[in-house]
C-alpha cells in the first residue's frame, strides 16, 4: 500500500518551501523505502529552490540523510529491512564507460528509484539529487543505501551523504592532498570545512581557510586550518602566496561556486598545483583567464562531483574515523531542527549563521 507522509517541497522558483503530504509507493524491483532519521540542509537544496539547478518543479528537497530501511523490493540483496544506512546520490551502475574502465566514482549512469514519489493529487515530484529526504520516508534505489555501523549518530553521519563527503573528497580524492602538502580552501561552509578537516586528517602541513565571514574562519580553525584569510579585507591571492613561501598552495579548493573565487583559486596555486572546483556555479556564470597562464602554470584544473567518492568505500571509512574521534562530524551540526523549519534554515544559511542545520525526525 502506498503511504502518505510529510515532506518538504519547493513548488515554484524562489518561493518559500512548504511542508505537505507526499505519497511514497511500495518499493518496486531494485528499490527501497527508508525511514528518515536525519537530513542536513545543504546549499544545493537552496540552489534547487532558486531554480539554479533545473526547472523540474515541484522538487522534494533534502539529500544528506541517514535512516533505517523499512522495506525493499524484489531482487534487492544489498540491504534489508532494519539496516541503518546513509543515503548516497552515486549508486554506481557497474556498466557504463566509467565503470567499465574501473573508475566507478565517475559513474555516468547512477541509479535512482524508477517509480516516482508524488503529491496526493498525483503530481510527480523531482527528488533533489534523486533522494528527497526532508520527508518522513523516502523511496530510493537500493544501491543508494550504504549500510554503516548502527551506533553512529544519524544527524552527524547523515552529513556524509553530501556536503561533508563532497568537501573531504574534493581535497583528498580529487585534489590528492597528503602528507606535507599545502592547501587553501576558499569558502568555509559545510563543504569547505570538510575539505579543511580532510586535509588535517591526511597530514597537510599548511591549511589556509579563506572566507568573507570571520565566524566561519573561527570554525575553520577548529577543523584544522593553520591560517585564516578574510578576503573581504585582505587580498586572498597575495596572502596565500605569502603563507606558502611566496609560491602558492599545492592544492586550492574552491567551495563557493563563483567566478571571482574561481579566479582567486586559479592564481593562488603553485606551479604544477591543482585547482579543485567543488562549489556549484549557476548556468549564467563565466570566467575569462589568460590562456598563457593556463599553459604556463601547468598542473591541473579539476572539478569534483561528490568528492569523487565511492560511497561503499568512503562512507564506512569516514564513519570509522568519526567513531575513533579522528574526524569530528558532530562539529558540523550547528543545530538540529524540525521538519517544518527548513525555510528558516535557508535564511540562517544565507546569513552565514550555521554550518549545517540538520532536520531530525528520530535521532
Ligand atoms: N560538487 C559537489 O558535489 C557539491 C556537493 C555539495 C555542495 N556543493 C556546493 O558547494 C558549495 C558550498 O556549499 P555549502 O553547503 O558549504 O554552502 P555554505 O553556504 O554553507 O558555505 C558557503 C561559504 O562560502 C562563503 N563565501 C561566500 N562568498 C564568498 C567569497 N566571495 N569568498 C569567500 N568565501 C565566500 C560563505 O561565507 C560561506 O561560509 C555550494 O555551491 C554547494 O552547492 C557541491
Ligand atoms: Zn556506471
Ligand atoms: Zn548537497
Amino acid at each position: 500500500m502506498p503511504q502518505t507522509v510529510k515532506g518538504v517541497i519547493a513548488r515554484a522558483k524562489g518561493e518559500p518551501v512548504e511542508l505537505t503530504d507526499i505519497v511514497i509507493p511500495d518499493p518496486g524491483p531494485g528499490e527501497a523505502v527508508v525511514k528518515i532519521q536525519a537530513c542536513g540542509v545543504c546549499h544545493t537544496d537552496l540552489h534547487y529552490r532558486e531554480g539554479g539547478i533545473n526547472d523540474d518543479f515541484p522538487f522534494l528537497l533534502g539529500h544528506e540523510a541517514a535512516g533505517v530501511v523499512e522495506s525493499v523490493g524484489e531482487g534487492v540483496t544489498e540491504v534489508e529491512p532494519g539496516d541503518f544506512v546513509i543515503l548516497n546520490w552515486r549508486a554506481v551502475c557497474g556498466n557504463c564507460r566509467a565503470c567499465r574502465k574501473g573508475k566507478p566514482w565517475y559513474c555516468f549512469a547512477t541509479h535512482n528509484a524508477t517509480q516516482k514519489m508524488t503529491l496526493t493529487d498525483g503530481t510527480e515530484l523531482s527528488p533533489a539529487l534523486g533522494i528527497g529526504a526532508f520527508a518522513e520516508k523516502a523511496l530510493v534505489a537500493a544501491g543508494q543505501c550504504t549500510k554503516v555501523d548502527a551506533d553512529a549518530r544519524p544527524a552527524a553521519v547523515g552529513l556524509l551523504g553530501c556536503g561533508v563527503m563532497a568537501g573531504f573528497g574534493a581535497a583528498v580524492n580529487t585534489g590528492g592532498v597528503g602528507l606535507g602538502d599545502s592547501i587553501a580552501v576558499i569558502g568555509c561552509g559545510g563543504v569547505g570545512n570538510a575539505a579543511i578537516h580532510g586535509a588535517k586528517v591526511t597530514g597537510a602541513t599548511t591549511i589556509i581557510a579563506v572566507d568573507v565571514d570571520d565566524r566561519k574562519l573561527e570554525r575553520a580553525k577548529a577543523f584544522g586550518a593553520t591560517h585564516t584569510v578574510n578576503s573581504s579585507t585582505e587580498d586572498a591571492v597575495e596572502r596565500i602566496r605569502e603563507l606558502t613561501g611566496g609560491f602558492g598552495a599545492d592544492v586550492v579548493v574552491e567551495a563557493v561556486g563563483r567566478p571571482e573565487t574561481y579566479e582567486q583559486a586559479f592564481y593562488a596555486r603553485d606551479l604544477a598545483g591543482t585547482v579543485v572546483l567543488v562549489g556549484v556555479p549557476t548556468p549564467d556564470m563565466q570566467v575569462t583567464l589568460p590562456m598563457i597562464e593556463i599553459f604556463g602554470r601547468g598542473g591541473a584544473l579539476k572539478s569534483s562531483w561528490y568528492g569523487d567518492c565511492l560511497p561503499s568505500r568512503d562512507f564506512p571509512m569516514l564513519v570509522d574515523l568519526y567513531r575513533q574521534g579522528r574526524f569530528d562530524l558532530d562539529a558540523f551540526v550547528t543545530e538540529t531542527i524540525g521538519i517544518g523549519d527548513v525555510e528558516a534554515a535557508f535564511e540562517k544559511m544565507h546569513h552565514g549563521d550555521v554550518l549545517r542545520s540538520v532536520v531530525v525526525l528520530d535521532d
